[in-house]
């Protein structure tokens, strides 16, 4: 006879349905598994023995053959114990056959017989749900299934005895219940830092629209505490936007407890991040930073340092909105769709351009530090500001300064307008004047004639490429929506033509 549960294979974000398939039967004393398992899935052989016998069965004196079918899809992952373990007790007689029927099944085994959470219950559970079934995961999963839907018949033991005394009708376990993650403690807030108002201002552009933006300056400017307050300005995540932001964080395992936040993504690298740390990959598919920040932002502190094959790997995701690996046999994709913020010195030693310094390797100190940064990359970035060492006069006596709280509220004003427009563009409920398409954007944010004008003239002197074309419009378009205009005027204009132009001196652009 053979035995059949219902898992998943993560290929992305998505669970494709995998059949577990058990059979015992006459044959050399062994068990084999099948169907493409990598390291991990064919380890869990050892687990499930050890993890049975734990639990009281003994395995037959029989070949014993397990087959994850489709054949040609590979399984990667420890959440394959589960299942197998699961049709062994049903090919035994330990539980009902019928009763996995309707069940997804997915988990990691102890070999106490115990269940280890595994990442991705969340994606799991919403194909579950979407095929009509109900899921059976570990205890510590279990909240974070519980989002995938009310209605949804959730399984979370903490054991393979409890699961089998549920099933025998000796034990009951309760429904896990979502969990929400409490918002932690104020956010550093703006008006933490002095002086920088033009800084401040570009930081508050960048959450309107969602542009990338680079901050340029010596040490101890602020650059990085500017940054980290980018969150406290940003609108929170939406309901579509959060589930999917939780998937990717649920298939890298990093749910801690199962607990949702609706506080947008903010990830900070390591200047020493790989290649598969920054855009995923690796031993095992899994996100990377890139899609860890989607919906949100990504900063990289110390631009330059950074490896140029790192940093030109985000040119990708940063035009497409998703990261793509190429595996051995097969391809995989995670969603990335992100804010791009970078902060550098202008040069090595950091003082390159400062009044009263002068650089000891003169100008090349700082254009070998630039050149790290490859023209189409910086072509990409539509925010490039300098951020000048901080006054004393701002140090000691500073002007009163604006709370994040306030700035957050002309941003949300201002997201709202650009939310209204590309509904009504049949464009969905997420897109940002930095994610608007070229066609559109030329529509949308049409300058009136003295925009025009200046436009014309701006392109011509500095050489804009087609893209940075484009992303003045857009930064424009963000600055008419801060002011509340359906119109693109010159002052728009200008003011996105300056953010492109510290950029000009810093590298040349080449698309
Ligand atoms: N504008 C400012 N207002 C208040 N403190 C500042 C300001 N700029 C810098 N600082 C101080 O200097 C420190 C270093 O700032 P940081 O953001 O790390 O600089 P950078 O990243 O530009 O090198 C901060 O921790 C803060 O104490
Ligand atoms: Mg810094």
């Amino acid at each position: 006879m053979v035995a059949r549960v219902s898992t998943v294979a993560f290929q992305g974000i998505e669970g494709v349905p995998v059949d577990v398939q058990v059979m015992i039967g006459p044959g050399k004393i062994n068990m084999h598994i099948v169907g493409l398992p990598d390291k991990a899935v064919a380890e869990s052989r050892e687990r499930v023995q050890a993890a049975l016998h734990a639990s009281g069965l003994a395995m037959p004196p029989k070949k014993v053959t397990i087959n994850l079918a489709p054949a040609d899809l590979p399984k990667e992952g420890s959440h394959f114990d589960l299942p197998i373990a699961l049709g062994l007790m049903a090919a035994l007689g330990a539980i009902p056959a019928d009763a996995l029927t309707d069940y997804v099944v997915l988990g990691e085994l102890n070999l106490d017989g115990t269940l280890a959470p595994v990442a991705g219950a969340l994606p799991a559970a919403i194909g579950a749900n979407a095929l009509g079934k109900g899921i059976i995961c570990p205890a510590d999963s279990g909240p974070e299934a519980a989002w995938a839907g009310s209605g949804l018949d959730i399984i979370a033991p903490r054991s393979l005895i409890a699961l089998a005394n549920h099933f025998r009708g000796t034990q009951v376990i309760s429904r896990p219940q979502p969990a929400i993650r409490a918002a932690p403690g104020d956010l550093p807030d703006l008006a933490d830092i002095k002086g920088q108002e033009s800084a401040k201002r570009a930081l508050e552009v960048a959450a309107a629209g969602g542009h990338n933006l680079l901050m340029v300056g010596p040490p101890g400017s602020g650059k990085s505490m500017l940054a980290a307050r980018l969150p406290s300005i940003l609108p929170p995540l939406g309901p579509a936007e959060l589930l999917e932001v939780s998937m990717i964080h649920s298939i890298a395992g990093q749910l801690s407890g199962g607990k949702l936040s609706d506080r947008r993504p903010y990830r900070a690298p390591h200047h020493s991040a790989t290649m598969a740390a920054l855009v995923g990959g690796g031993l095992r598919a899994k996100p990377g930073e890139a899609s860890l920040a989607h919906h949100g932002v990504l900063f990289l502190d110390e631009f330059p340092e950074f490896s140029p094959q790192v940093l030109d790997a985000l040119r990708q995701p940063l035009e497409s909105g998703e990261c793509v690996i190429a595996r051995a046999n097969h391809r995989v994709s995670y969603p990335a769709v992100i804010q791009l913020v970078a902060a550098m010195n202008p040069c090595r030693c950091g003082m390159a351009g400062e009044p009263g310094h002068t650089c000891a390797r003169g100008p090349r100190c700082a254009a070998d530090y630039q050149a790290r940064i490859s023209g189409p990359l910086m072509d990409r970035i539509d925010i490039r500001i300098d951020v000048p060492a901080v006054s004393a006069m701002d140090l000691i006596r500073p002007a009163p300064a604006e709370r994040s709280a306030d700035i957050a509220k002309r941003v949300a004003a201002a997201r709202e307008r650009q939310r209204e427009r590309f509904e009504g563009a049949g464009m969905g409920t997420t897109v940002t004047n930095a994610r608007c398409s070229t066609a559109l954007i030329e529509k949308i944010a049409d300058p009136d004639p003295g925009g025009l004008q200046l436009l014309r003239d701006a392109a011509e002197k500095l050489k804009f490429s087609a893209r940075g074309y484009h992303r003045v419009l857009k930064v424009a378009r963000t600055l008419a929506d801060l002011d509340g205009k359906d119109r693109v005027s010159r002052i728009h204009l200008a003011e996105a033509i300056s953010y492109r132009m510290a950029g000009e001196r810093l590298a040349p652009a080449t698309a």
